[in-house]
């Protein structure tokens, strides 16, 4: 099959074919010079030794040494493809970015990954997985670096090292590989309750996904949208698949990651080569911009809670459909750096404070994971509106910059760029009042870390329940430290007198008595009316 031509980075500009691989019908070296030998060093004589004159053997050995990049620190293992968004419109009376007017398409660039395992992991393992998409709009890039999983295990992100380290290999024997069935793992979290609902949600059944085409994406952040009256709401973004949503059982990601550790990576290439290309919906919960950032009882800015479909519906404002896979894995899926920080006008942050330390973490991390500050210049990075920066020189530079004064204002070169007028396309932060004491701790509202775990366990079907009884047994059973298992078990109990006794009976450990009632009298109204099958729709 003749790989599709996609341009990634203007029209001039392409991925296959972009000038800068393969070119000519000669092998030469890196600097054009014509061979005649690759396969025979150059020696004294047929038996002597080998000349270090020999440039090309030192060019062929130097490069390849240097072929290995860092693997990201986490999301390491990933997949990717490319593909489009179309705008139903929905989103125009809230949101003024382009990419939402009805009609519009944007070039997309998603990748798929699970969090725990290096590159050459499994893909089966119990794992949350991440959801990231690159919009190319004309506006600039916006990144939508989210999970399949609506909460995250922490609250602020100064805690992130904590949990990476926790729930990544042992650094005595390096293991497990990618599974969080281990201490260190079930230490955190049961000393860091906040979990519990990322936890319950990774022990049940979408933690095995049975494929990347089959998982919901959350962006799970609230984010603030500006209208183009400047009027501002909060969302939540959802990605629902056009396939469903669906699971592995426990022996299937057995049997699947032994046969075929790659087998979430093929079924997504396999999918796109055979014209099966998947599909997703993008939809917003959308709130209004209140002074308390609160709704319906729930703390938007607190990342470990949802707010159910029920009190806040899904509303749809476009498609996204994967329709080419990468012609290079190092060049697109590896290369590609995502920034939660990537915003177009109409898109704000707000003070989560997870999503602030974040803010900062990508830009920093990518520095050293991709050689230098000028990663954006990598095709797979390259927006596809135009840009004019200050930002110059540095490693890996690949603009040939013209003019004397890269500073504004400045009266050589003609003059500076212009600027952006505040009612044009320019990104405008959302002027927020903000202050108050400097203070390190979190608002009494993050305190609640059981209820929306217990409502997400008695969402679950009967055999689904199951699946996570036997999900916590297995894990737990794979600690050493039975004070780790008992502070597990103390948390189930929280959660619900029977996945309690299960855990506890399979482990040979007592029965813990909650330490807060189950009733959760705390609930407001609203959200205690939840219904049975929340949130699966
Ligand atoms: C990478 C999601 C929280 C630091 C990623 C990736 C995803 C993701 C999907 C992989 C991107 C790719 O495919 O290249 C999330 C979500 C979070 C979250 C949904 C919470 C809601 C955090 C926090 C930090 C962090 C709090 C640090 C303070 C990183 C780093 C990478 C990464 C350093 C590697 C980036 C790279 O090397 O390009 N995250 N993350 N993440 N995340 Fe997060």
């Amino acid at each position: 099959r003749q790989p599709e031509v996609r341009t990634v980075a203007g029209a001039e500009e392409k991925v296959k074919g972009n000038g800068r691989g393969q070119r000519g019908e000669y092998l030469t070296t890196a600097t054009g010079t014509r061979l005649y030998e690759t396969d025979h060093s150059l020696t004294a004589g047929e038996r002597g030794p080998t000349l270090l004159q020999d440039h090309h053997l030192r060019e062929k050995i130097t490069h390849f040494d240097h072929e290995r990049i860092p693997e990201r620190v986490v999301h390491a293992r990933g997949a990717a493809a490319h593909g489009t968004f179309l705008a139903n419109g929905a989103a125009e009376n809230i949101c003024k970015a382009s990419l939402f007017a009805s009609g519009a398409r944007t070039p997309v660039f998603v990748r798929f990954s699970t969090v725990l395992g290096s590159r050459g992991s499994a893909d089966t393992v119990r794992d949350t997985r991440g959801f990231a998409t690159k919009f190319y709009t004309d506006e600039g890039v916006f990144d939508l670096v989210g999970n399949n999983i609506p909460v995250f295990f922490i609250q602020d992100g100064i805690k992130f090292p904590d949990i990476i380290h926790a729930a990544k290999p042992h650094p005595d024997r390096e293991i497990p590989q990618a599974q969080s069935a281990h201490d260190t793992f079930w230490d955190f979290v049961s000393l860091h309750t906040e979990a519990t609902a990322h936890t319950l949600w990774n022990m049940s059944d979408r933690g095995i996904p049975r494929s990347y085409r089959m998982m919901e994406g959350f962006g799970i952040h609230t984010f603030r949208l500006v209208n183009a009256d400047g009027e501002t709401n909060l969302v939540k973004f959802h990605w629902k698949p056009a396939a469903g949503v669906h699971s592995l059982v426990w022996e299937e990601a057995q049997i699947a990651g032994g046969v075929d550790p790659d087998f979430h990576r093929r079924d997504l290439a396999d999918a796109i080569e055979a014209g099966a290309y998947p599909s997703w919906d993008l939809g917003v919960q959308v709130f209004p911009d209140t002074a308390d950032e609160m709704f319906e009882g729930i703390d938007l800015l607190d990342p470990t809670k949802i707010v159910p479909e029920e009190l806040a519906p899904v509303q749809v404002i476009g498609t996204m459909t994967l329709d080419a896979n990468p012609t290079n894995f190092f060049a697109e899926t590896e290369q590609v750096a995502f920034h939660p920080g990537h915003l177009v006008p109409g898109v704000d942050i707000t003070n989560d404070r997870l999503l602030q330390a974040r803010l900062f973490s990508y830009l920093d991390t990518q520095i050293t994971r991709l050689g230098g500050p000028n990663f954006d210049q990598i095709p797979i990075n390259r927006p596809h509106s135009p840009v004019n920066d200050m930002l110059r020189d540095g490693f890996h530079q690949d603009g040939v910059h013209t003019g004397v004064a890269p500073y504004h204002p400045n009266s050589l070169d003609g003059g500076c760029p212009f600027l952006a007028s505040a009612d044009s396309a320019a990104y405008i932060e959302v002027p927020e009042e903000v202050s108050g004491r400097k203070v390190r701790q979190a608002p009494a509202s993050f305190d609640d870390h059981f209820s929306q775990a217990r409502l997400f366990y008695r969402s679950l079907s009967p055999v689904e329940q199951e699946h996570v009884a036997q999900a916590y047994t297995f894990e737990l059973g794979k600690c050493y430290e039975e004070n780790i298992k008992t502070r597990n078990l103390g948390i189930l109990a929280n959660i619900d007198a029977g996945l309690v006794s299960i855990v506890a009976g399979g482990l040979g450990l007592p029965v813990p008595e909650p330490t807060e009632p189950l009733s959760d009298p705390e609930l407001s109204p609203a959200l205690s009316q939840v219904g049975e099958e929340w949130p699966v729709d």
